[in-house]
């Protein structure tokens, strides 16, 4: 998140906001520059960055990776994949500019050969363009290979911390971290081995999107909510990631990942981190992620009957989605037909600490669910109802939601109780919107460019943190270990096009509450 500088007045409906910092000359090193991630999010943020005018100068890449292929080869690769995926259409002036900051070397099988020529390609790069020496190496490659990478980025001396005169280095590590507890702790320790964690930056996406760096805003930017943000006003909060799409053809990752693994270990408990923190003592990244890694660790642990208790797993079936009809996810390309890997997943969890003891917090994330939607819906304590007791046509009125809506939809709706028009007294629930599209009028940046650019600027505020990655793999590897002692559950267990298994709506029921329909 970046502080903001001088004025700038293009669009009416930002006015008073201001420009954006430029950071440092440097090169960004991407391992793995012919993956998908590099053609579908990389390069196109890359450039939007460039487009937006937000990159140095002198700012270069520096692609690497096993396919040979020429500086001219990868250029041409590189605009395919911009023209593909970038939010706005290329402008041939700015490619040319964005174009000649891209090099290419291969990187065979990462042997110590192959990182002397990584450090004779960063050289050129750096006299040719004047970088200072600077460097972000950016791992977009499985995460078997990252060990191998850190290593080879060690030995070579290419890791080094900031010398005088040598320019600073910095690693973004993708995801997924760890498989678990114990393999997250590993990678931590071999990090560690080479790099200060100062220097190493975990991204998560979803720490990029406008709508969940806005809930901290939201919260500690007004003076009206922060008050009501506890156990005394909130009755229990649920999180959503629903998607309507399957797999996507990633049958050889989601096979050893499964929903938790994918989305709650990482983006769900980061979002809940941010919904559940107590104020920081300042805006910046020690502040926030001391505060953010406190509510993880105030997770209370899902450990023996709790297990069962508390979670709901399930796999898609086949079923109709936005009128088509799909596969079950057996039946998707490369899936195991007998497959035990969940593509739902739903929890129950308490925050122990003052602000929320015993205010339920529940997760749900799946595939193939009817609709594509993330939100956060706070759910407030219900009024005392006496008053209207005897009105005409009483129905049962819910509790007042404030919701968040990470995606799409981008806004924030608060439901509230009105008056129907009329002689009688009949009320209805009314809802107060704010959509960002219409309050700012501005396409927002990708999480990717927002991410990216605040790496490079040494901004470590929305990438999580050695101890948050840890605190949260802890809790899940406790459910993924309790689900490894319960007995398999039957499996497909709801159809695709629904909102999940009878067991995610039984966790809510015996609470005597229900899942808001998004
Ligand atoms: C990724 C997961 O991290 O997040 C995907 O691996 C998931 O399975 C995606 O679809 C969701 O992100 P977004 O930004 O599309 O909501």
């Amino acid at each position: 998140m970046r502080p903001v500088d001088t004025p700038t007045v293009v669009n009416p409906l930002r006015e008073g906001l201001g420009a954006e910092r430029t950071p440092d000359p440097c090169t960004m090193v991407i391992f793995g520059a012919s993956g998908d991630l590099t053609r579908r999010k990389l390069l196109p943020a890359l450039y939007n960055l460039a487009l937006d005018g937000l990159l140095p100068d002198k700012f270069s890449i520096a692609g690497f990776a096993r396919s040979d292929m020429t500086v001219e080869q990868f250029r041409e690769q590189a605009l395919e994949s911009v023209r593909q995926f970038s939010r706005r259409p290329v402008d041939p002036k700015s490619w040319d500019r964005f174009a000649r900051g891209l090099f290419y070397a291969s990187a065979g099988s990462l042997k110590t050969d192959d990182f002397h020529r990584l450090a004779e390609l960063m050289a050129r790069v750096h006299r040719e363009r004047d970088t200072g020496g600077n460097r972000v190496f950016y791992l977009s490659v499985p995460p078997s290979a990252y060990s191998g990478i850190v290593e080879g980025l060690g030995t070579s001396g290419l890791a080094a911390r900031a010398a005088a005169g040598s320019g600073w280095a910095r690693v973004i590590v993708e995801k997924p971290f760890g498989r678990d507890l114990d393999t997250a702790r590993e990678l931590n320790q071999e990090l560690a081995q080479v790099f200060a964690e100062e220097q190493v930056y975990r991204i998560d996406h979803f720490l990029g999107k406008e709508t969940v760096q806005n809930i901290l805003v939201f919260r500690f930017a007004n003076g009206i909510f922060e008050p009501i943000w506890n156990r005394r006003y909130i009755d229990h909060v649920q999180i959503t990631a629903a998607e309507s799409l399957g797999i996507e053809g990633r049958a050889g990752y989601y096979e050893e990942a499964g929903a938790l693994r994918d989305m709650v270990q990482n983006h769900m408990l980061q979002v809940l981190s941010l919904v559940g923190m107590e104020p920081p003592i300042a805006f910046e990244a020690r502040a926030v992620r001391d505060e953010k890694v406190k509510v993880l660790r105030a997770i209370r642990p899902l450990l023996g009957e709790d297990v069962a208790r508390y979670t709901a797993r399930g796999q898609y079936g086949p079923g109709w989605v936005d009128g088509r009809e799909v596969p079950g996810y057996r039946q998707e390309p490369n899936v195991d037909p007998a497959s035990t890997t969940e593509t739902f997943a739903a929890l129950k969890l308490y925050v122990d600490n003052w602000r929320w003891a015993e205010v339920p917090f529940y997760l749900r994330t799946g595939k193939r669910l009817p609709k594509q939607t993330t939100e956060v819906a706070i759910h407030f304590k219900r009024a005392p109802l006496l008053l209207f007791r005897d009105m005409v046509d009483p129905t049962p009125l819910e509790s007042n939601v404030l919701a968040m809506r990470i995606q799409p939809n981008e806004g924030i709706t608060l439901k509230f109780h009105a008056k129907v028009p009329g002689i009688s007294v009949r009320i209805r629930s009314v809802n107060m919107d704010f959509l960002y599209g219409a309050s700012f009028a501005v396409e927002p940046p990708e999480a990717y460019e927002t991410l990216i650019l605040d790496c490079l600027l040494g901004d470590s505020t929305l990438f999580a943190r050695r101890d948050e990655i840890e605190a949260a793999w802890s809790l899940v590897t406790d459910v993924l270990n309790g689900w490894r002692e319960l007995p398999s559950p039957v499996f497909p267990n709801y159809e695709a096009g629904s909102w999940g298994p009878r067991e995610a709506q039984d966790l809510m029921a015996r609470d005597g509450r229900r899942w808001r329909r998004p």
